[in-house]
């Protein structure tokens, strides 16, 4: 008999290894890790992985400028990065890198695959070369104008305002990155994986219920304007895997990093025997596969990614979740473009709940970017977490614990009202399901509104303490209790640590399918702090960190 559990592999994009995680990346592990605890508090069997992802020009230059190997930068990168994930308490549950045996076997297998299907040819190309660095100046390290969209600034690999990908030499007015003189034009020969042949397979693929509108959009766009041969190596120097019979070549570091997904779960198989790698990456049947990412690579993921799958004889996924930018205002956090909260900056400062509040208050399914405002997040913090949700507990459990010994009433003073807490549960579910986390947050407050308002009529603080009274006061704070009960549930996917306070406080652990049944002649502990409010000192503490 099939389970009626489901089983779900989640995958983020991976961070490249020569920068600080910032509270953007944070976006797309915090949203993603929402989803993972939601369905794991359904029980369903969830994988959630990410990785490193090493290799590149980037990489190998920073080592150089540190005068470090690019392994030793990589495996520090590492370390940092992991912190980092479990300061927000991000629940992967295998966090590898790119750089592995395991990736440099399944990328081996897969361009083996390529080549026997004659899908990868030889040309020999005029490109950019540094003279004065003496390198040829491939995707990130030649600058210009975008040959698609015309906006400047623009990477050699793709554009970052329209998203579209093209080859360097493509650029308009070019320049070195890395000297900032005006390249000279040198032949050398590449690969060209011929993913044209594919174009009849992706219009049908993306079209098949996978992905957001305007993802479907964008990408049939490029569709439209014809896709070309991808070039999937590069000159040495690099830092990369090596192609096999190819003299001082590499793998382009975009062929070996999705490739990545499959062997981080490889490598998670290897460390827990239950898995079955097949099940996962031959067939799409047993598991759902779902990748968050954000709209700045989605070419990657919607173009080449499946092209890869297809002629390897991998399962595609069944999702691809993309997100918008995270901005502050109006512009991209990114290390290049000077804008950036480090990760390890914010959590000097604020609590991880609270970012991942914020986040879930301002997310939805679309691709819209997401602006910061400091402001406004102490206010939504103070305002929902503090003034809502935990006040709701504090003010009914002080009287529970001074007259009741921390018992709650043996039965509900208001059957109807709790039941109609319990049913938000059925919207909540397609909330979470469809991504929509501010609809999680706004139902959630909404109850909320409900239930201080309940409280605010009945007012126990004004009940003169008699034997009838005595009874009355019980019942109405074990509403209280209970509806706090219900909403934290709800929030449990979100605010990990205020969830864990929670349960040691209500003596419960927060369960989905407890909902139904409210915590009666129950005892709770003694109420203490839950959350501390905000203050305005802790945002100068985090600008202060940011102009250092
Ligand atoms: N290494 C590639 C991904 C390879 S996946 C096989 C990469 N790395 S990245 O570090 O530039 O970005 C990692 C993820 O973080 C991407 O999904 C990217 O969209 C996301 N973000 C980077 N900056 C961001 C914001 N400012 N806001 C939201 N997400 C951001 O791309
Ligand atoms: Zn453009």
């Amino acid at each position: 008999m099939s389970s009626k559990f489901r089983k779900i592999l989640v995958t983020c994009a991976f961070p490249y290894s020569n920068g600080s995680i910032h509270i953007g990346h944070m976006l797309e592990h915090i949203q993603a890790d929402f989803w993972v605890r939601y369905h794991r508090m359904l029980k369903n069997e969830v994988w959630f992985i990410s990785s490193e992802d090493a290799h590149g020009t980037a990489i190998m230059l920073k080592s150089k400028k540190l005068g470090v190997s690019p392994k030793k930068l990589i495996d520090d990168v590492k370390n940092c990065h992991k912190k980092d994930f479990l300061h927000f308490n991000i629940s992967h549950d295998n966090y590898c890198s790119t750089h592995s045996s395991e990736n440099l076997r399944l990328l081996r297998e897969i361009f083996t695959c390529l080549n026997k299907k004659k899908l990868i040819q030889e040309k020999t190309i005029s490109q950019f070369y540094d003279n004065s660095e003496n390198i040829f100046l491939p995707d990130r390290f030649v600058k210009g104008i975008c040959p698609i969209c015309k906006s400047n600034d623009q990477y050699g690999d793709n554009c970052e305002l329209c998203g579209a990908t093209y080859e360097p030499i493509d650029l308009i007015n070019p320049i070195s990155s890395i000297s900032g003189k005006k390249p000279i034009l040198k032949k050398t020969k590449h690969l060209y994986l011929n993913l044209p042949m594919f174009n009849k397979m992706l219009k049908k693929w993306i079209n098949s219920g996978i992905l957001q509108d305007s993802v479907i959009k964008k990408t049939e766009e490029w569709l439209k304007i014809g896709l070309k041969k991808w070039g999937i190596s590069r000159d040495a120097p690099y830092f990369g895997f090596k192609i096999p019979n190819f003299i001082n070549k590499y793998f382009y570091v975009w062929m070996d990093a999705p490739v990545g997904y499959i062997s981080a779960f490889k490598n998670l198989c290897k460390n827990n025997n239950l898995l079955n790698f097949d099940d996962m990456w031959r067939n799409s049947s047993t598991y759902e596969l779902y990748h968050f990412i954000g709209k700045d690579i989605i070419y990657f993921h919607t173009l080449f990614w499946p092209v890869i799958l297809e002629s390897s004889s991998f399962r595609k996924p069944n999702g691809i979740f993309v997100h918008g930018h995270l901005t502050m205002n109006g512009l991209k956090l990114s290390k290049s473009r000077g804008i950036l909260i480090k990760a390890s900056h914010w959590i000097r400062c604020f609590d991880s709940d609270s970012l991942r509040y914020y986040y879930a208050s301002k997310l939805s399914n679309n691709i819209e970017d997401i602006e910061m405002n400091l402001e406004d997040f102490v206010y939504k913090i103070n305002g929902d977490i503090v003034n809502k949700l935990v006040n709701l507990a504090s003010r009914n459990a002080s009287f529970i614990n001074k007259y009741f010994n921390g018992y709650l009433s043996d039965k509900l003073i208001d059957e109807d009202l709790y039941q109609n807490f319990v049913n938000s549960r059925y919207q909540i579910e397609k909330f979470f399901e469809n991504r929509e986390f501010s609809s999680v947050v706004r139902e959630s407050m909404k109850l909320l509104d409900t239930a201080n308002k309940y409280i605010n009529e009945k007012k126990p603080w004004k009940l003169k303490i008699n034997k009838k009274n005595v009874v009355k006061l019980q019942m109405i704070c074990t509403m209280g209790i209970n509806f706090f009960r219900v909403v934290m549930i709800f929030l449990k996917p979100i605010l990990p640590d205020l969830s864990k306070k929670s349960e040691s406080f209500l003596m419960e652990k927060l369960s989905w399918y407890n909902i139904k049944k409210p915590l009666l002649s129950h005892k709770i502990k003694n109420f203490e702090t839950l959350y501390t409010r905000i203050t305005r000192d802790q945002i100068l503490k985090l600008i202060n960190l940011c102009e250092e």
